[in-house]
């Protein structure tokens, strides 16, 4: 459906837990989290019922997210719950790629269209320290196997003093493997506030100082914010989400639901609805769309990240993203 703005909103963002197996310093405390408890977190028979409500108002492509979605018991059958709804076009996964391996074939089988696996440094030692987990080896075996099967992006966060001197070494995996590598902006979301980041335009200059001018490429690899880029000699391509210095908002397509049941117009925005509540409060099929309809239409125009106040108040990993 049309927002008030016009924009056409197709895209759910779906986080199935708060929970992950690292702890990002970006992202999570090291301590870890109080987690949300079971009866706060949507089953999936409501999930799927929130869905399939949704695909009636033009929803046909989602987006499994966490926390780690891996770490949800029976994500796949969730999965290929979602593939079967009628109206859906497309289920995607964002991961971290710790738990991937093992769980590909399943994936595959339940039709999952592609995955999106977080790598932010190739250094053993950093990849510990930033994630509090010696998994490196673990990720980069899952990238190249999921690589064999499905279309696989790359998503990395460069960070100043932590991973910023290995943009080229990333840069590469583009070049032998047919795979997206996106170089992400860091969002002033919970503790991110503390970390400076570069701009992707100085991540492009010195990526096109190791491999010569990158050329944009019209083609769309995704339904997300990346813009993406062609290297002479490389396979796959590069791409960057300008999450803060470009405002891709005029051209947002997606909303996101919460684990715990918030329906949330914009990642950047404190607004939701909480549909959790509509829905055990016995609401009708009718009374719930017309919930998420009301939501979808009124979605702010932009992200509130140069505001201050007007963030989405949680951090990342309850929000999927
Ligand atoms: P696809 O291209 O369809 O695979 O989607 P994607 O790139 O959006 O998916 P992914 O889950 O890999 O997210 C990559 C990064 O984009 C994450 O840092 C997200 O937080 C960020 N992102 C995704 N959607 C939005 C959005 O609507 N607004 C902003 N500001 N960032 C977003
Ligand atoms: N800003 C930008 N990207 C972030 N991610 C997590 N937190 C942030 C943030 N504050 C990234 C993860 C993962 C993707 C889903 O979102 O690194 O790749
Ligand atoms: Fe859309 Fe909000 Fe993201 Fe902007 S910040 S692209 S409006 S979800």
């Amino acid at each position: 459906m049309r927002d008030e703005t016009g924009r056409n909103i197709r895209y759910l963002r779906l986080s199935v837990t708060d929970r992950c197996n690292l702890r990002c310093l970006y992202c999570m405390p090291s301590e870890g989290v109080n987690p949300l408890s079971h009866s706060d977190i949507l089953t999936f028979e409501e999930i799927l019922r929130l869905v399939r409500l949704a695909t009636d108002l033009g929803i046909d492509r989602v987006k499994v997210t966490g926390g780690e979605p891996l770490v949800r018991r029976g994500v796949v059958d969730l999965i290929r719950g979602l593939k079967a709804l009628p109206k859906i076009d497309q289920v995607t996964l964002t991961t971290n790629g710790a738990l991937l391996e093992e769980y590909l074939p399943a994936l595959v089988d339940a039709g999952t269209d592609g995955v999106n696996i977080s790598i932010d440094t190739l250094n053993r030692e950093v990849y510990a320290k930033l994630t509090g987990f010696d998994d490196l080896a673990r990720v980069l075996s899952s990238i190249r196997r999921a690589a064999e099967v499905l279309p696989v992006k790359l998503n990395v966060v460069p960070l100043e003093g932590v991973n910023d001197g290995e943009l080229c070494d990333l840069a590469e995996m583009a070049r032998r493997d047919v795979l997206a590598v996106r170089f992400i902006e860091l969002m002033p979301v919970g503790r991110a506030e503390r970390f400076s980041y570069p701009s992707s335009d100085s991540v492009k200059s010195a990526i096109e100082t190791c491999f010569g001018s990158a050329e944009p490429c019209e083609e769309r690899l995704g339904n997300g914010p990346a813009v993406y880029y062609r290297l002479e000699n490389f396979e796959g391509k590069i791409g960057f989400i300008r999450a803060m210095s470009d405002s891709f908002c005029a051209d947002c397509n997606r909303v996101r639901l919460t684990a715990d049941g918030r329906f949330m117009p914009c990642l950047g925005r404190s607004d939701f609805a909480d549909a959790k509540r509509v829905l055990r409060d016995g609401a009708s099929d009718l009374e719930l769309t017309k919930s998420l309809e009301r939501t979808i239409f009124a979605k702010p125009t932009r992200h509130g990240f140069a505001e201050g106040r007007q963030k989405p108040g949680r951090d990342m990993h309850m929000i999927g993203g």
